[in-house]
């Protein structure tokens, strides 16, 4: 059973967020965090930043991977997961611009581009800590619901209702890649601890159905079912059904 914790307020979630991945930094300033983007861990960002102005972090020594990347957006564009990252918390604090990882997406091959951003996780050994939203049709990462779901880093072609929900950062829905690069379900599982967040009344049911529901490919974050150190933190509309 994964551990549960239900934030009672917007700042509580954050809170408790920015302060796991401090703690983890604190105990091991070397540590290989795995990072996300989406809209979920923005504010949890926010806090750490203001934990390392406060001088209770330091991310000098750390390493960071992210999930995943949209293919064919110039890294600098603003809707980038690269530029996100940049933006919202590497140019904020210590850590080191060749110590952060992101799929290259903007890659002329992003096919091999998958293939070395695997070899590079597999360089670098077991993520200490993975960060983790969740699509509302289970996806974690980019790691869409089907038949089957890959294991190592690879490129998707994003489900129509993930480009609908990723519009809203968008002009249109046309100006939503139409593939992403992501990290794969082995990859993902290979981290020492799982940090799954959650916020908001839209995710209470595939919250429940992660945890809940049966292990199925159909629902990419039952899988961390599998998991033995999976930390889940949902606000209360999130956490309604759990
Ligand atoms: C996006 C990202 C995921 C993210 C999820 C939820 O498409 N690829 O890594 O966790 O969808 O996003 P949000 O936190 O905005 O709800």
């Amino acid at each position: 059973m994964p551990n549960i914790i239900k934030a009672q307020t917007e700042e509580q979630f954050n809170d408790i967020g920015a302060g796991i991945i401090a703690s983890l930094l604190q105990s091991n300033p070397k540590a290989l965090l795995g990072l996300a983007t989406g809209s979920t861990p923005v504010g949890v960002y926010k806090r750490l930043v203001e934990l390392f102005n406060e001088g209770s972090v330091s991310f000098a020594q750390a390493q960071s991977y992210n999930l995943d990347e949209y293919v064919g957006l110039p890294a600098d564009h603003p809707e980038s997961y690269r530029r996100f990252m940049d933006d919202k918390l590497f140019s904020l604090v210590d850590i080191l611009p060749e110590n952060t990882h992101v799929p290259p997406g903007s890659d002329p091959d992003p096919q091999q581009a998958a293939a070395e951003y695997t070899k590079l996780l597999e360089r670098a050994g077991r993520i200490d800590l993975q960060i983790l939203g969740v699509g509302h049709n289970g996806h974690i990462g980019f790691n869409e619901p089907g038949e089957e779901l890959e294991g190592f880093t690879h490129v998707v072609t994003l489900d129509e209702s993930t480009r609908k929900a990723n519009a809203r950062f968008f002009n249109s829905i046309d100006e939503v890649p139409v593939q992403a690069i992501t990290m794969g379900i082995a990859s993902i599982l290979h981290a020492k601890q799982i940090l799954l967040m959650a916020r908001g009344a839209d995710k209470a049911e595939i919250i429940a159905r992660a945890l809940q529901g049966p292990v199925t490919t159909e629902c990419p974050a039952s899988l961390l079912q599998t998991h033995p150190n999976v930390i889940v933190l949902v606000d209360q509309e999130a956490g309604r059904l759990i």
